[in-house]
């Protein structure tokens, strides 16, 4: 069991509390807005609240669609409703503002709306990039039906391998990655009038970059209006970066939120969050449980155990409902956290850190925190990325107590102790100091930015990070000698996947064995092919496994698992036997066509080879970083580096360990692993990598 210790705090959440100075209408001016012409600003405004005011004070916001008027209360009683004119009449005196609002004030479901309901979108399309796909998708949906429109019609989405626009869209959702992508075929992305940067204190990879783009699209396109959002207060550096812009602060609810911290260290947090979960369910008032756990694997295991156990609980204690949300999970069961649970019974919702701000769940009064969060690292010595739980940054620790509180008063569950909270992180490292730029440098390169040593970050990242990518995408050949984009590079940069994945699709053509390098590309894309409960790991091994293994290595065997997966037409029963993840397999089959979709359009021909040699060929044209070899002792060295490396457990080549591998990724957990490896021959590599060693460009 659980020892629970209340900490000296108690402490309702104090960071939200409300800055000082605070202005009527809930909204909280700290910078001032630097204006030329006081008189003629002044008038505009004037001219402006008029007709704001004529707009949606006194009709509400516009609700034209039947079908919307059911949110309309709920849209009204959101913090930001109340702040909604004077955030428009800054945006409207400003090129770029910053607003800050806590979780679940409204910014991401509102604000896009306001600004169309109030013509500020001047008949283009206004963007609310997203870091996370599941948030895109989530909030356009909400908002099509606040709307009372079909997602796709006037609001939409974009995400990668998933676009739902239309002519019609005047409001899109799109992760920050998506834009980014749009900036290379449109670089001053002349389709948008308004820009929303939301989620900015995530500070992912992609929206500091485009953090940067954007400032320099303002340099052209002065009309273009930017606006910054994010949950948390620390926003001045965001205003410095750009020029000194106003941030505005909308106030929201926040109820007090008492802390709870484990009295010893927990060894397993999956059981420790099971015994939590059910503790609370028994003892506690009704209110719903967030929990945050790291990934798909936990969040499965413990909603299994949680399903189990709630099937043998007292019925005086009522079902527990459990609802899972994480990345990989389709859209239709993302939004089932949504949805109301029966009277009598507890939701509990299993989240990884998209919960934390970028998704707000109505009615939880319980969170419960594993305080870890899976997160990149990079190391550019060794080129090794990793994804792996670590602990959460104390920021971040706040940012998911304070999801309890938004309702009422909550209860927040660390599973730590209060001395370990103490040597958390302040606050969170941005993506771009930690982790691998590859496909960023190169989308950089071929929206025209030349000089990505002296690109306006926001951070800077180190200058060993960003030569190990220039180095990686010159030796793939898609950069020349003086670092200018080569015919490869920009065929390459079409494609968004992987850079190595990208040259790897595009050898496959001269290979001719584009169909299946598209199939194995989707399927590395995909999250998790194979879904196997945790007591079952040694029966798939044996025998499931058996059925699809290739000889040649794990590459190929995902091939075999595609092919067969096709003969048998994606039947339920078959999946369910060979633990095959539907819903990834449907994932593959949407990349798969879309990919293909890219090729037609690059001239790219797709033919088919049954040479298994031509496929592993086209693999090495990508991945010749990414080959080990091995050593007398029984572990392999990747020729990139020197580090001791073992093929992952879950390889079709544990038993066999060929001299020559090639490698899809370097994970660390224990220690470093190969994860899908494939048999090659060395020959192959230098053959495949002439610019690894000389600067032989195509
Ligand atoms: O962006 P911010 O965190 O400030 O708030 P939001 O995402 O706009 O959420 C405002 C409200 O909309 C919350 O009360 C959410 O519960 C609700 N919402 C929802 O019901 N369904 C969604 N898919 C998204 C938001
Ligand atoms: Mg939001």
């Amino acid at each position: 069991m659980l020892g629970f210790q209340l900490t000296s705090a108690h402490a309702p959440v104090a960071h939200k509390a409300a800055p000082a100075g605070a202005v009527p209408n809930g909204v909280h001016k700290r910078t001032k807005v630097r204006s030329k012409s006081k008189k003629r600003d002044k008038d505009r405004a004037v001219k402006f609240i008029a007709e704001t005011q004529d707009a949606m004070i006194q009709t509400g916001p516009t609700y034209k669609l039947p079908g919307a008027e059911k949110y309309i209360k709920s849209r009204m009683d959101l913090p930001i409703y109340q702040a909604r004119v004077k955030l428009l009449l800054e945006i409207s005196k400003a090129p770029t503002v910053i607003v800050v609002g806590e979780t679940g004030s409204g910014k991401t479901t509102q604000l896009s709306q306001y600004i169309r309901d109030a013509g500020m979108d001047k008949g283009k399309m206004i963007a609310c990039t997203q870091p996370r796909r599941v948030a895109a998708v989530s909030v356009a949906n909400r908002v099509a039906l606040e709307t009372g429109c079909k997602i796709g019609s006037k609001v939409g989405y974009t995400v990668r391998f998933d676009d739902t626009t239309s002519r019609d869209t005047a409001l899109k959702y799109m992760t920050d990655g998506m834009l980014l992508r749009e900036a290379i075929s449109d670089p001053k992305l002349s389709r948008y009038s308004v820009i929303l940067l939301d989620e900015a204190h995530e500070r992912t990879l992609m929206t500091d970059i485009l953090f940067g783009v954007i400032k320099g699209v303002q340099k052209l396109r002065p009309e273009l209006k930017v606006i910054i959002m994010s949950a948390t207060l620390d926003a001045a550096k965001f205003s410095t970066y750009f020029d000194d812009c106003p941030v505005l602060y909308v106030q929201g609810r926040q109820y007090p939120v008492e802390i709870l911290y484990t009295i010893e260290p927990q060894q397993d947090y999956v059981d420790s969050v099971f015994v939590t979960v059910l503790q609370i369910h028994q003892d506690e008032k009704p209110g719903d449980i967030l929990v945050f756990l790291t990934g798909q694997e936990d969040i499965e295991n413990v909603g299994a155990l949680l399903q189990d156990a709630s099937e043998k609980l007292d019925p005086k204690f009522g079902k527990l409902v459990v609802r899972p949300i994480f990345a990989a999970l389709p859209p239709e069961q993302q939004m089932k956290v949504f949805e109301p649970v029966p009277k009598g019974s507890r939701k509990v919702v299993l989240a990884t850190n998209i919960a934390e701000t970028s998704i707000t769940i109505n009615g939880i009064r319980y969170v419960v925190d594993t305080g870890l969060v899976k997160a990149k690292t990079f190391n550019p010595n060794l080129s090794v990325e990793s994804l792996m739980a670590q602990p959460v940054s104390q920021a971040q620790a706040r940012q998911r107590t304070g999801r309890a509180g938004r309702e009422a008063p909550g209860v927040c569950y660390r599973l730590f102790s209060e001395d370990l909270f103490r040597t958390l992180d302040s606050t969170t490292t941005p993506e771009i100091v930690r982790c691998n730029l590859a496909s960023a440098v190169l989308n950089m390169k071929a929206m025209g930015v030349d000089d990505i040593i002296h690109f306006d970050f926001l951070d800077k990242p180190t200058t060993e990070s960003l030569r190990a990518a220039l180095m990686l995408i010159f030796s793939l050949g898609a950069l020349d000698a003086s670092g200018k984009l080569t015919t490869l590079g920009r065929r390459m940069a079409r494609f968004p996947i992987e850079p190595q994945l990208a040259k790897t699709l595009i050898s496959a053509e001269r290979l001719g064995c584009v169909e299946e390098i598209l199939t194995i590309v989707s399927m590395l894309s995909a999250p998790s092919i194979f879904f196997i409960p945790f007591n079952k790991r040694e029966e798939v091994d044996l025998s499931v496994m058996k059925e699809f293994a290739s000889l040649y290595g794990d590459h190929l065997t995902y091939l075999n698992v595609y092919k067969a997966y096709r003969q048998n037409k994606g039947n339920k029963t078959w999946c369910k036997d060979h633990f095959i993840n539907m819903k990834s397999m449907k994932t593959v089959l949407d990349t798969r066509g879309q990919l293909a979709e890219l090729c037609r359009k690059s001239n790219i021909e797709i033919r088919s080879s049954s040479d298994t040699d031509n496929i592993r060929k086209a693999l090495v044209s990508g991945f010749f970083y990414n080959i080990a070899v091995l050593q007398d002792d029984g572990t392999y060295h990747p020729v990139s580096n020197r580090t001791e490396v073992a093929l992952h457990p879950q390889s079709v080549l544990k038993g066999q360990k060929p001299k020559y591998v090639l490698y899809h990724e370097l994970v660390k957990t224990k220690r470093y692993y190969l994860r899908v490896a494939t048999v090659i021959e060395p020959e192959w590599a230098a053959e495949a990598a002439p610019t690894y060693f000389a600067r032989t460009i195509t």
